[in-house]
């Protein structure tokens, strides 16, 4: 793989944001291979990404979605990378997440793919957070509640268990496997450059695909992650006195990160989760408060933003969809005690203007979770210990 370097970076306290980066080739041949890199790209080598991709997890967090399109999915992931498909699909009147499993054990019957599927409503798995002091994902039913942040941070505890060192996301309702394992080099790619074992990277699809006008048009920005990067960066712009535009990926579903990071971060609940990475990032991170880590705030926090080459092309969901999540994005940022009143106001008027609040409210509160470093490791373990799922947990 050849990835420029960034050309851009900002620091907020210990975090390190980095401009965008392309990649300029998805495989670049062998270590001694012709054309090493200059100054400017870093060249990656197979055995490299190979490498990490062994000590990977990547979760699909499922609901309802196309079997194909899971099919697809599996098919882009590299075979080194531990799978983890979380899936909060009916059990009846149709059992969905039956239908899935036995597609995807099929599919391995192929392959002999390391997959890992589990049900968001898995009884033992609820059981294993209640028992290991982790109360907050459970609903009142004692079952982890509904939600794709909620899937996620489930997932990221059985990789914890599985002794994975990085954790990525792809959604399942992706139309193109090639994408996919774009996704994936680009997470390899990334955790490749950095310098810190506190990182993240998060994906900005160069375009995705629509009809207008009866022609195939290539947009480049969601109308979410339009509005949603637009207040991260004013955000920054006000700590740092210069206005700039750093980050591009305020929405990116299509993420990952070292579990070393994954564990001490807190998250939000739904669709705010990808936003609120960064403001939690900001909270914890950014030299604003008395250091939670002082460990952390010593080697920073590493942000790669990596561009795709593949376009996105995923399920249509709805107009009304879309104003929930930037609704779910402006919430965070409207009640981050590191968001400025100037910013809170023009938040307000932007909701109210879009008619997603009445004229006099103002946003009401998203649900957080705390980091999940509080979970007692070995109680959590000791409730799993007899699923056929927990043979890969060390
Ligand atoms: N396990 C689980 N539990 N999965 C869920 C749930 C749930 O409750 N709800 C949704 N999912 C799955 C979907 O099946 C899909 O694979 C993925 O989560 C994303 O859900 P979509 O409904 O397709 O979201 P989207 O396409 O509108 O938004 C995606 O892209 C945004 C960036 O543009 C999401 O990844 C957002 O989080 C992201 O911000
Ligand atoms: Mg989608």
């Amino acid at each position: 793989m050849r990835i420029e370097i960034p050309r851009e970076a900002e620091r907020f306290g210990s975090n390190l944001i980095h401009g965008i980066q392309k990649v300029y080739e998805m495989d670049s041949g062998l270590p001694d291979d012709n054309g090493t890199a200059g100054k400017i790209v870093k060249r990656i080598s197979y055995d490299e990404l190979y490498e990490i991709e062994n000590q990977m997890a990547i979760v699909i967090p499922v609901k309802g979605e196309k079997i194909k399109l899971i099919e697809g999915v599996l098919f882009g992931i590299p075979h080194q990378c531990l799978v983890i498909i979380v899936s909060n699909s009916s059990r009846s009147p149709v059992d969905r997440f039956q239908m899935e499993k036995s597609a995807v054990e099929n599919y391995c019957n192929f392959t002999h793919k390391n997959v890992m599927v589990v049900h968001q409503k898995d009884p033992v798995i609820a059981k294993a957070f209640a028992e290991g002091g982790y109360p907050e994902l459970l609903s009142r039913k004692g079952l982890i509640k509904n939600g794709k942040a909620e899937g996620m941070l489930m997932a990221k505890m059985l990789a914890k268990l599985a002794g994975k060192k990085y954790i990525g996301f792809i959604d399942a309702d992706n139309y193109f496997p090639g994408a996919v394992h774009e996704y994936v080099r680009i997470y390899s790619g990334g955790f490749a450059m950095a310098k810190s074992p506190y990182s993240m990277v998060r994906v900005s699809w160069s375009s995705k695909p629509k009809i207008v006008d009866n022609e195939l048009f290539f947009a480049k920005w969601g109308r979410t992650s339009v509005i949603t990067n637009r207040y991260l960066n004013e955000l920054m712009s006000h700590y740092t006195g210069f206005e700039q535009e750093v980050i591009k990926t305020g929405n990116a579903g299509e993420h990952a990160m070292t579990l070393d990071l994954a564990m001490l971060i807190d998250y939000s609940a739904g669709y705010s989760v990808e936003p609120y990475h960064y403001m939690n990032l900001l909270e914890k991170f950014g030299g604003l408060n008395e250091p939670e880590y002082p460990e952390v705030m010593k080697k920073s926090v590493e942000i790669f933003q990596i561009e795709s080459r593949n376009p996105h092309l995923h399920e249509q969901k709805g107009e009304e969809h879309v104003d929930d999540m930037i609704y779910a994005a402006l919430k965070v940022i409207y009640h981050s005690q590191v968001t400025p009143e100037s910013l809170k106001k023009k938040i307000i008027r932007e909701l109210r203007q879009k008619k997603i609040i009445g004229p006099s409210q103002k946003p009401e509160n998203a649900i957080y979770y705390p980091a999940l470093s509080k979970i007692d490791l070995n109680k959590f373990k000791a409730v799993l210990k007899d699923k056929d799922y927990a043979s890969g947990f060390k």
